[in-house]
């Protein structure tokens, strides 16, 4: 991996606002590289922090936010859900996704957002591409899949969930404000709805050091004229972007939807709109530098 001075260029005094994620474990975390390159070109007297924040210590941490007169933190693996009873209030994003990736200091209140479905919203727009009416297959029924349905369903796409526990794609159907089908990952169904135009990967299948799986199986051609959205980004090309490029589909490159979500996060505690494209590059160089891939739009 290159080495990356992430912090290179920035000043820190008593005057600089501090933001940061609280993860655990957080070492990984690409935010610090991708905020503190934005900052900077911005010329924000801004930092931004891991912190290392242990599951039973999260509400310690929570409590210290407006103690330390921190500007705005996110929150990650494993604190999304668990953070909501430790805040004064939610938004009508956090609450329909029921996770909180964002927290916005107002005054003396503290309120948990999520900025995951606005992000996948504009990495979809950011490509060209508008979901309305279309038949979007949405693969995994987690945390990150509840924001890409979330995200769908209120750009009104006909939205299908598979899931290989079907029961959670139930749940998650049903807590939609919009009509969603759900059912089993595998390839029966997936045989069913080859006709897809947009098929996101929302489980963790691929992620780095498995690399060598995939969700969508082999005795299942990839629906050709799909657009795949793989939010996968370690590595950045993963076995199914490989499977659907392969197929002639095209694909949005999984970094952009961590970069989208990061810069609404940017926008909301900061008042100004962030370059995205520095923000990819500093993520990219944190994951080793793999160049700048955009899309391979048709
Ligand atoms: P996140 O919050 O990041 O979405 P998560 O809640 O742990 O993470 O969800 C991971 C998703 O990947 C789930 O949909 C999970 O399926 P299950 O609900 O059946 O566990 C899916 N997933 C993980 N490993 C998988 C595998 N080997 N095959 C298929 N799906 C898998």
């Amino acid at each position: 991996m290159t080495p990356v001075n992430t912090f290179e260029g920035l000043h820190i005094t008593g005057a600089t606002k501090l933001a940061g994620v609280f993860g655990w474990p957080v070492e990984h975390s690409l935010s610090p590289a991708m905020h503190n390159a934005a900052f900077r070109a911005l010329k924000l007297d801004w930092a931004y922090l891991p912190f290392a924040v242990p599951p039973e210590r999260l509400s310690e941490a929570v409590r210290a936010v407006r103690a330390l007169g921190l500007g705005g933190i996110n929150l990650t693996v494993p604190h999304k859900e668990k953070v909501i009873p430790l805040l004064n209030d939610l938004t009508e994003d956090a609450r329909a996704i029921g996770a909180v990736n964002t927290l916005l200091v107002r005054q003396d209140a503290l309120i948990g957002h999520n900025t995951d479905a606005a992000g996948f919203n504009r990495t979809l727009r950011s490509a060209g591409y508008d979901p309305a009416g279309k038949l979007a297959l949405v693969l995994g029924a987690g945390g990150a899949a509840r924001a890409v349905v979330y995200a769908l369903v209120q750009s009104g796409a006909d939205v299908v969930v598979l899931n290989r526990t079907p029961q959670r794609a139930e749940v998650l159907a049903r807590s939609m404000p919009g009509h969603v089908t759900a059912g089993v990952l595998d390839s029966t169904m997936l045989s069913m709805y080859s006709c897809a135009a947009l098929v996101v990967n929302a489980t963790s299948v691929g992620m780095w050091p498995a690399v060598d799986s995939a969700p969508w199986p082999d005795d299942v051609p990839f629906p050709y004229n799909a657009l795949l959205c793989d939010l996968v980004y370690n590595p950045r090309r993963t076995c199914l972007v490989r499977w659907a490029l392969s197929a002639g589909a095209r694909y949005i490159d999984g970094l952009w939807m961590l970069v989208y979500q990061g810069a609404e996060s940017f926008r909301m505690w900061t008042g100004q709109e962030p370059d995205v494209g520095i923000m990819f590059s500093a993520a990219d160089q944190q994951l080793g530098g793999q160049g700048v891939a955009t899309f391979n739009g048709r």
